[in-house]
């Protein structure tokens, strides 16, 4: 290999008379994708440097003299080093620094190696950085969900089923209702990074190296639980992609789903919020409007990310085992999942920190009808079937509905019409603070319940970042 005589440097090529067309350079080079790896690639390649020195590939001199070398680059990529046009990727531009900084040691390093081990540990290094750093943009969004479901915690709304009010619950049960999802997001993601934490290098191209390295030496390095039982599997395995954009698909449509119920809710005809000054836009030509784009664009973001998702499961599906250049795409996919999450989570926690709930729209929105299940539930407690009284109840709904009135304003006569078991308190059962009170069962909108859960919300985002 000696491309860098002709003024280029590359990582093969020996084996061809003529050089590679620029239509193949063109639409192989990834460094434009792929040079956010370098601090990974940085890192394994030190480890490399250790093991060759340690299996005695290279004497530890040499070794020393790479790892040494490799921090040079390290500070020249921090200080803001460029690719050159013949740096085909990250690798090879390190590779290319390297020679400039080390001299001809630096052709030593890939002893044993092939892009195939190194790209998929540096990729892998990668995702468990993200994992950690989406974690915590996810906690930032449940914090501002936790401190606006504290304040509106005795604030009462309908909840609804099929888009229909369906029943009167607390103003912190509905924001919390979307904190719980992240939460099981951040046990996936945790998930998702033990799953990357399994060191491919030392697989070679496929076969695995043929250098007597210690694995279990640079497992150790670069903080990896387990080390790959199979080379073939190792290098064309891509499970971990896949797991952190599943992650990523579920988070951003979580994301969707609160802003649908926020953008629905922030409607005049709701009214029950009001989106903040600092992420409201207006019109060009309605001076009046106060729209949500934020909540928009998060709604919009989510079909992007499930798109990398699909892009990712359809470029592995058809691959035979090892490698294929087809892999190269693994990363476009992660990074834009990951780069827009890191735009929709803080601008979805700094919207939601800004909203400002209107209680009395909301409890306005509750009527008497949304508490039919209660008014049946009192027969119950008299004694009837929930069966008989499900139909005693619809019969006065029909009746209120028909009459063009709300529950409580039906005659005595006709509740005791409609059931013997109906007393004189019967209206009591169909006030929305009643309904809420019954239910204070765990996990239920009681106020207790809610208080209890309030509390869990707390101590989850207390507990450790990704456990
Ligand atoms: N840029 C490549 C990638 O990201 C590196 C691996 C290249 N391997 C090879 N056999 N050409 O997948």
């Amino acid at each position: 290999m000696s491309s860098s005589d002709s003024g280029t440097h590359k990582l093969w090529g020996g084996r061809f008379a003529g050089g590679p067309s620029p239509l193949l350079d063109a639409i192989n080079r990834s460094i434009g994708t792929d040079f956010r790896l370098w601090p990974h690639d940085i890192r394994l390649s030190r480890a490399w440097a250790l093991a060759l020195g340690e299996a005695g590939v290279l004497t530890r001199e040499e070794a020393e003299q790479l790892r040494a070398g490799l921090d040079r680059v390290g500070v020249r990529l921090a200080e803001g080093a460029q690719p050159v046009a013949t740096d085909e990727d990250i690798h090879t531009m390190i590779d290319r620094l390297l020679h400039e900084e080390a001299g001809t040691v630096a052709s030593k390093l890939h002893t044993g190696r092939s892009r195939n081990d190194q790209v998929a540990t540096a990729s892998r290094l990668w995702t468990i950085d993200a994992c950690h750093k989406l974690d915590a943009a996810i906690r930032e969004l449940q914090q501002a969900l936790l401190t606006q479901a504290t304040s509106i915690a005795d604030a009462i709304l309908p909840a609804y089923t099929h888009l229909q009010r369906a029943q009167p619950v607390s103003g912190a049960h509905w924001l919390l209702s979307h904190f719980w999802p992240l939460e099981r997001d951040r046990t996936r993601l945790a998930n998702a990074a033990r799953g990357a934490a399994t060191l491919p290098l030392g697989s070679g191209a496929i076969a695995g190296s043929a250098f007597p390295v210690n694995r279990e030496l640079i497992r150790n390095e670069l903080g990896f639980h387990a080390i790959s039982p199979n080379s073939i599997d190792a290098t064309g395995d891509r499970d971990f992609v896949a797991e952190t954009l599943f992650v990523s698909t579920m988070t951003a449509v979580h994301c969707s789903r609160i802003a649908e119920d926020l953008i629905i809710y922030g409607s005049s005809e709701f009214g029950f919020v009001r989106f903040g000054d600092g992420f409201s836009t207006g019109s060009s030509m309605m001076p009046q409007k106060r729209n949500p784009d934020v909540f928009e664009l998060a709604r919009g973001g989510g079909a992007r990310v499930l798109g990398d998702l699909v892009s990712l499961l359809g470029t592995i599906k058809g691959l035979p085992s090892g490698y294929s250049k087809d892999l190269q795409d693994d990363k476009r996919a992660l990074f834009n999942a990951i780069d827009l999450l890191h735009l929709v989570l803080p601008a979805m926690a700094g919207a939601i920190s800004e909203l400002r709930f209107d209680r009395a729209r909301m409890r306005a929105a509750v009527s008497s009808a949304m508490m039919a299940t209660d008014l049946a539930d009192y027969l119950v407690k008299k004694g009837a079937t929930f069966r008989e009284a499900h139909g005693a109840v619809g019969s006065l709904v029909r009746q209120a509905e028909e009459a063009g009135i709300e529950m409580t304003e039906l005659p005595t006569e006709a509740f005791a019409q409609a059931h013997v078991l109906f007393g004189a308190d019967a209206r009591d059962a169909l006030g929305a603070e009643a309904s809420l009170a019954a239910r204070n069962i765990a996990g239920g909108t009681g106020p207790e319940a809610v208080r209890a859960q309030l509390a869990q919300a707390a101590a989850a985002l207390a507990a450790p970042a990704l456990a």
